[in-house]
């Protein structure tokens, strides 16, 4: 068995992941594998300045000797190309890359959802928003790579809608406003499993982002809609996501997937050790197949 592992984040997120990564490593460590953390920039630029075999675009030894050691690589820099490169040469990434694709971008989880028949909000992008787009304010504006509510805006009219947006329309979505504001639903899925469900609401704002102080309370959340995200899970071939869900119509709508879920809420309203969970599904995932 190879003993190695990699553990990637973007550059930005390592400060406040801190715990967490480390809580892996440890943990890896226990299992006997050597996990290392490493960014996604340091990373990349390791396998550009390794892989430079003049014009053949093979790999170079030394990127070889470094694949051959790798027994798994955990991506949560929600850079799918790097998991994409990995799986190319037999190395399982967790997330994969299709979910880590996919989870990092509004527009496609939005199209994804249709797919599988789930209810969401009335959405457009891109060219649509040329035209006069088919429902009312207020708008929900949001950037389709943006996370932790920070690029996630309420506009009054279309006019202004287009102005948060700035030239790069097809970068954003506009989003019909739910009727209930203010909450959403959270559920932690490991291997395909719903683990918690949590509620989230804030009282000052329509965003309920934890990290925007939005307050957690643990749920048991209906069994349907916990089978509609096993759905969403098991058809990427997801292993640690968060599905996210608002209120609408009386009822939930699917909002987005959480690739690079965060585990602090869980730590502070549950007893899971998600760390340790997501260590030992890895693990088993990897070693016991
Ligand atoms: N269509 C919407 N109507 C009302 N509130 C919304 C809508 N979409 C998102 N929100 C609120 O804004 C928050 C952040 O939006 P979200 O789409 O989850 O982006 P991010 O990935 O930045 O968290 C959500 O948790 C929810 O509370
Ligand atoms: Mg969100």
């Amino acid at each position: 068995m190879n003993n190695r592992a990699l553990l990637i984040y973007a550059p930005e997120d390592i400060e406040k992941n801190k715990w967490f990564a480390d809580r892996l490593v440890e943990l890896a460590s226990d299992h006997g594998i050597r996990m290392k953390m490493m960014t996604s920039r340091e990373l990349k630029d390791r396998l550009t300045s390794a892989q430079a075999v003049p014009g053949n675009g093979l790999l170079s030894a030394a990127v070889i000797n470094f694949l051959d050691c790798i027994s798994f690589v955990i991506n949560r820099s929600r850079d799918e190309e790097l998991s994409l490169f990995f799986e190319k040469h037999g190395i399982p990434s967790y997330n994969n890359s299709e979910t880590v694709r996919l989870g990092n971008d509004k527009l496609l989880e939005h199209g994804f959802f249709r797919k599988l028949g789930l209810p969401v909000m009335e959405t457009a992008c891109g060219d649509a928003l040329e035209e006069e787009i088919p429902f009312g304010p207020p708008f929900i504006v949001k950037h389709r790579r943006g996370h932790g509510g920070s690029q996630v805006f309420k506009a009054g009219s279309y006019a202004e809608a287009l102005e948060l947006m700035g030239p790069s329309k097809d970068k954003w979505i506009i989003q019909k406003m739910c009727d209930e504001p203010g909450c959403d639903l959270r559920l932690y899925m490991l291997g395909g499993r719903v683990i918690a469900g949590v509620l989230r609401r804030s009282e000052e704002d329509f965003r309920s982002n934890f990290s925007l102080g939005g307050k957690a309370e643990l749920i048991s959340p209906d069994p349907g809609i916990c089978g509609q995200a096993e759905k969403i899970a098991e058809s990427l071939g997801a292993d640690y996501i968060g599905i996210d869900l608002i209120r609408h119509g009386g009822s939930f709508v699917f909002n987005e997937i959480e690739d690079a879920v965060g585990a602090r809420m869980l730590y502070e309203v549950t007893d899971l050790d998600v760390a340790g969970m997501f260590m030992k599904h890895i693990y088993e995932k990897t070693f016991q197949n």
